[in-house]
């Protein structure tokens, strides 16, 4: 194997988030707008048999960590033993995946069983009305089924990931928190982040993370940081509340950044690799393939986008323009 790919910034980059579909069976206001997202064909999207070739050539670079996303990844047909073949890819060391849980009921002992390590679950409110409001969908039912099924599989870790949006779900930061604690999971409080596609971005929607840790610090008085971005938990500033109990994390693209310690790359459903979420520039690794690109080349698309990746995001300064695709589109 060899050693771990660096960018000019000094940093690893050694995960691969892979968005397997960009279709979703939810709404969310953050992400899409109400009428969803023009889908691209199908014959644009990355095959599994092209997927488990790219798998491999990442692995020959020494990346070691990849995430399944979407869109939401369980739509797409046959993702099961897609994963069970990915993940017996020599040099996968982690594989996990995000969801949104919905259809999780019916898959979770199969993604356990494929070899799928870990999951990120969203959930952003446990009220069916502000669910219907900011996911446009009547799920939150199946969604509570889907993270009850996947407790009960053999999981390293399932954490959940809410995302805060002022004026929607704020007032909800210590139920959430408490519906975690009791059930043993983490739970990540994200800022509500600008891209074009959900048009509903705006500044004072911004709940920041130093806001969020206050509404839990009314609760749980001995709330205190105990690990900074980078390492295990990526992008999250982990705290601890109520003396070990539980762990709760903040991801504050918009308030406090945390491109220092990114180590990751994406790559969309329909084959472009990109550096960064908000930055442009991406290479399409299916042309590539479909033009008949060997491995080398295609190792060699891989470490030009790793070598042009940028410092650091825009958002929050005067330069910042949003990109134009949704987080379905892009692999949130
Ligand atoms: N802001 C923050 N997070 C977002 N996600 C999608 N859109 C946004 C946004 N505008 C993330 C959330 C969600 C996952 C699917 O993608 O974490 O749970
Ligand atoms: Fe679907 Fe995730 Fe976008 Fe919500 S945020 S619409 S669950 S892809």
């Amino acid at each position: 194997m060899s050693p771990p790919l660096v960018d000019p910034f000094q940093r690893r980059i050694t995960y691969l988030r892979i968005s397997v579909t960009d279709r979703c069976n939810l709404r969310c206001q953050y992400c899409m707008p109400e009428e969803g997202v023009p889908l691209r064909p199908r014959s644009k999207i990355l095959t599994y048999e092209e997927l488990l070739r790219l798998g491999r050539v990442f692995t020959s670079l020494g990346f070691v960590k990849f995430r399944i996303t979407g869109g939401e990844p369980l739509v797409r047909h046959e993702l099961v033993p897609f994963l069970a073949e990915f993940a017996q890819i020599p040099g996968v060391g982690e594989l996990v995946m995000s969801t949104n849980a919905v259809l999780l009921s019916e898959h979770a002992e199969g993604l356990a069983r494929a070899g799928v390590q870990r999951l990120n679950i969203s959930l952003d409110t446990l009220s069916h009305e502000t669910f219907v409001r900011l996911q446009r969908r009547d799920e939150l039912d199946r969604t509570l089924a889907g993270i009850e099924a996947a407790q009960g599989q053999p999981f390293r870790r399932i954490k959940l990931n809410a995302v805060i949006i002022r004026g929607v779900n704020d007032r909800e930061i210590p139920a959430l928190a408490r519906f975690a604690l009791e059930r043993g999971l983490e739970i990540r409080f994200i800022e509500f982040m600008p891209t074009s596609k959900q048009r509903s971005w705006r500044g004072d929607r911004v709940v920041p993370a130093e806001e969020m840790r206050e509404a839990l610090c009314a609760e749980w008085s001995d709330l205190k940081m105990v690990r900074e971005p980078g390492g295990e938990s990526g992008p999250s500033r982990v705290w601890a509340y109520g003396a070990g109990a539980g762990r709760v994390g903040f991801i504050s693209a918009v308030s406090e950044t945390f491109c220092q310690a990114c180590n990751r790359v994406r790559l969309t459903s329909d084959g472009n690799l990109r550096g960064c979420l908000f930055a442009d520039g991406q290479r399409s690794l299916r042309d590539a393939m479909r033009e008949g690109a060997s491995d080398e080349d295609l190792a060699a698309i891989i470490r030009s986008v790793v070598w042009n990746k940028v410092e650091s995001h825009r958002i929050g300064r005067e330069d910042f323009s949003p990109i134009d695709l949704g987080m379905s589109e892009l692999g949130g």
